[in-house]
């Protein structure tokens, strides 16, 4: 995997958002172990709290596809004015955390490329320990 087919297979995915309330698209592209590579948008709702986030919906892609661990997330806001406004909400990095993300990578619709451990961006995320 590299991470400028990742970047773009999320920046593709962010042309398939529905997002006719905030009119900001997001993919993201996620990695499984075995290299393969689930996508999603956000899709939005007129009840505004059910909206989904980008990564929630590539991550259901992959976890309902039998994948229980994947290496890197990439999130691409094709509508944020810079990478600066383009970092996954607290609840995306919590679902991160569930399914052991290691490396997020994060972009606007163009321009800068951050990578970031997703220990950097959720440190002490919970686990539960039945
Ligand atoms: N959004 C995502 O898809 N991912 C995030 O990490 C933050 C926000 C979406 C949700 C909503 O459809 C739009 O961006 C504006 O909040």
């Amino acid at each position: 995997m590299n991470i400028e087919s990742l970047v773009d297979a999320a920046r593709e995915a962010a042309l398939n958002a529905y997002a006719p309330y905030s009119k900001f698209r997001v993919g993201a592209a996620v990695v499984a172990e075995d290299g393969t590579i689930y996508t999603g948008s956000n899709v939005e709702n007129a009840a505004y709290g059910s909206a989904i986030c980008a990564e929630g919906s590539a991550i259901s892609h992959a976890a309902s596809s039998g994948v229980r661990k994947l290496t890197t997330v990439a999130v691409a806001c094709v509508d944020a004015p810079s990478v600066d406004d383009s970092y996954p909400c607290g609840n995306c990095r919590q679902l991160m955390n569930e399914f052991g993300v290691e490396s997020v990578i994060v972009t606007a619709g163009a321009g800068d490329v951050r990578e970031h451990s997703l220990e950097d961006l959720l440190p002490h995320g919970f686990k539960l320990d039945t």
